[in-house]
């Protein structure tokens, strides 16, 4: 089973993608954690590139491919082969990030992107799609607030305006809407142990019923 983490900035889904991952290790279940951009030698080199403040002048078209080599170098050398070998893979952002934020945010075509992303996977699809919805405005003041108080990273897309960000999130809540069954959708502004509760629930439901 392949799981993915979704959300805008800010909305804690790393907190609760790591949460699930001991959860699920303490329950016995065989179960892996990556992260994208990155979660290979090769892709960290990619995401130290594409999250460099200093690239100001990176072309939105480099910055898919980027993104797009990053996630063909995972799925080849870590995802494929993990669920193969019957892990439960869980995934810190995934190809919906793509339509997200070079599509419905760049505004790049989302009928290119979609190739472009279905030459990098293989085709490959989360099973679940884990989406923690929150109001931009929230996001963005929760990720300065860890940038400045905890040191959590800065980067490239965190410089880009308030109206992007909302493109963003637009573009999630339309994908959720087109694809129910495929997207599990939370309300990030809650608690984060209610958030992570209601994620177990519906990951138990879909491991008991596969
Ligand atoms: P994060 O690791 O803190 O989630 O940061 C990753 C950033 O990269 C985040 O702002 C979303 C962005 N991103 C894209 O724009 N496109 C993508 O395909 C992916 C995976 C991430």
């Amino acid at each position: 089973m392949f799981i993915t983490f979704e959300g805008p900035d800010g909305s804690g889904k790393t907190t609760q993608v790591h949460l699930l991952y001991r959860y699920l290790k303490e329950q016995g279940y065989p179960v892996y954690l990556a992260r994208e951009p990155g979660g290979t030698r090769i892709g960290d080199q990619i995401r130290a590139v594409l999250h460099d403040v200093r690239n100001v002048e990176m072309r939105p078209e480099a910055e898919i491919l980027l993104y797009s080599a990053s996630r063909a170098q995972l799925v080849g050398q870590v995802i494929r082969p993990r669920l193969a070998a019957g892990d439960i893979v869980l995934c810190d952002r995934y190809a919906e990030s793509t339509l997200a934020y070079q599509g419905y945010g760049r505004q790049l075509d989302l009928a290119t992107l979609q190739i472009i992303t279905r030459f990098a996977t293989g085709g490959l699809r989360p099973d679940l799609i884990i989406y923690l919805d929150i109001p931009v405005e929230e996001g963005l003041r929760r990720r300065l607030a860890a940038h400045q108080q905890d040191g959590a990273e800065w980067n490239r897309m965190d410089q880009e305006t308030v109206d992007f960000h909302r493109r963003v999130r637009a573009g999630y809540l339309q994908m959720a809407q087109t694809e129910p069954e495929r997207w599990c959708v939370l309300d990030a502004s809650q608690p984060v142990d209610v958030i992570q509760q209601r994620i177990r629930e519906e990951v138990l439901a879909r491991l008991e019923g596969a």
